[in-house]
């Protein structure tokens, strides 16, 4: 049987900072009263002319480079977006393997909103698992900045844009493989998190757009008790499955939505400071990108070391969840 392994991070982060002081500019609030609830102090926006299959291309050619391949060995490119360069088509994939110069290959987006890498890891996994793909490039590009509403004061300060990727590929050894993806949904929680608009229910009209409704709309404390709740059962049960104590764990990477977010969940986990890695200070909240961007990070801190044991933890739009667990197995 194959076994699937995690062998390289890359991610591109946009130059371009806003601050909390620029929001002070254009809506009500303070860095205060951000910094206090969410840890945010700042977030990259992508120019105009950069768009989620320009920033996913870049952090691929770094998550390709890493990874020690040809980019003609990949056969299957997967990209989580829910800031799809088109709406509908084409899709995101097929534009970054087009941009890396890829032969004709698969290519398709998963859309599992700020869940979407960890979804794209167990599509990944089980495609090599199956025999049918050998190195899977998985990629989380978003653009949010193009679906916030600059008047919401609750919600637009908290959003920013990025992209990270990573090279998933097939091995014989059990011990460098990913040891489990697992992933849920409850859409009977559609309302928390939604774009009521643009999509065949309410297509693209003056009214959509006159009422915003194309822009991303939250309840975010809702959101926030459930995302607590959900991120530490989900990753008691994986720890439970695999008999994982805390302390295996190296690296505990959480979708980064907020700091409290993190902290209560690391707290209920028994996970300490140095074993949690945090980005949304610097980041916001870049959705499917968070979790690989964040990754990056402390790959590029030189903190993330081959054989480490990493755990995803993810909660977003869909209601959608997920972890994934693994040990790092850059090809040595
Ligand atoms: O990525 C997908 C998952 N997303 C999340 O997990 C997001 C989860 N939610 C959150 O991060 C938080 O709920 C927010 C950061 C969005 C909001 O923080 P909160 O502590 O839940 O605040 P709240 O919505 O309960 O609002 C508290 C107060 C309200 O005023 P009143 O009614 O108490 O007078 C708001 O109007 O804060 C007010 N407020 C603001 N004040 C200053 C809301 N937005 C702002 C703002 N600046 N930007």
């Amino acid at each position: 049987m194959a076994y699937a392994a995690f062998r390289s991070i890359g991610a591109y982060i946009p130059p371009k900072i806003m601050t909390n002081f620029d929001f002070e500019k254009i809506i009500d609030t303070t860095d205060e009263w951000i910094t206090k609830r969410t840890g945010i102090k700042e977030r990259r926006i992508a120019e105009n002319d950069i768009n989620p299959s320009d920033m996913g291309a870049e952090a691929s050619k770094q998550a390709i480079q890493r990874a020690g391949i040809a980019k003609e060995d990949i056969d299957l490119v997967i990209c989580a977006t829910v800031t799809p360069d088109y709406l509908c088509m084409p899709s995101t994939a097929c534009l970054i393997a087009s941009k890396l110069g890829l032969p004709p290959v698969q290519a398709f987006d998963v859309s599992a909103a700020c869940t979407g890498f960890v979804y794209a890891t167990s599509v990944a996994k089980a495609f090599i698992e199956s025999g049918m793909k050998k190195n899977v490039l998985v990629v989380g590009a978003e653009k949010y900045t193009s679906i916030l509403d600059y008047s919401d004061r609750a919600t637009c300060f908290i959003f920013g844009d990025g992209a990270g990727a990573a090279i998933i590929s097939a091995t014989d050894d059990k011990e460098e493989a990913i040891i489990d993806v697992n992933c849920s949904s409850d859409g009977n929680y559609d309302d928390l998190i939604k774009t009521p608009g643009g999509g065949s229910k309410h297509p693209c009209s003056q009214e959509v757009l006159d009422a915003k409704m194309a822009c991303i709309k939250m309840k975010g404390n809702e959101t926030f008790k459930l995302a607590v709740k959900t991120l530490t059962s989900d990753v008691e049960i994986m720890m439970e499955k695999h008999g994982i104590k805390n302390e295996d764990i190296k690296h505990f990477i959480p979708h980064q939505a907020n700091y409290r977010i993190i902290s209560a969940v690391g707290k209920a986990l028994g996970l300490n400071d140095e074993q949690t890695v945090v980005t949304v200070d610097k980041y916001g909240n870049t959705s499917a990108a968070s979790i690989p961007m964040a990754m990056n990070y402390a790959y590029e801190q030189g903190k993330i070391k081959s054989g480490d044991m990493v755990l995803f933890d993810a909660f977003g739009g869909g209601l959608t969840w997920g972890s994934a667990l693994f040990p790092f197995s850059p090809k040595s």
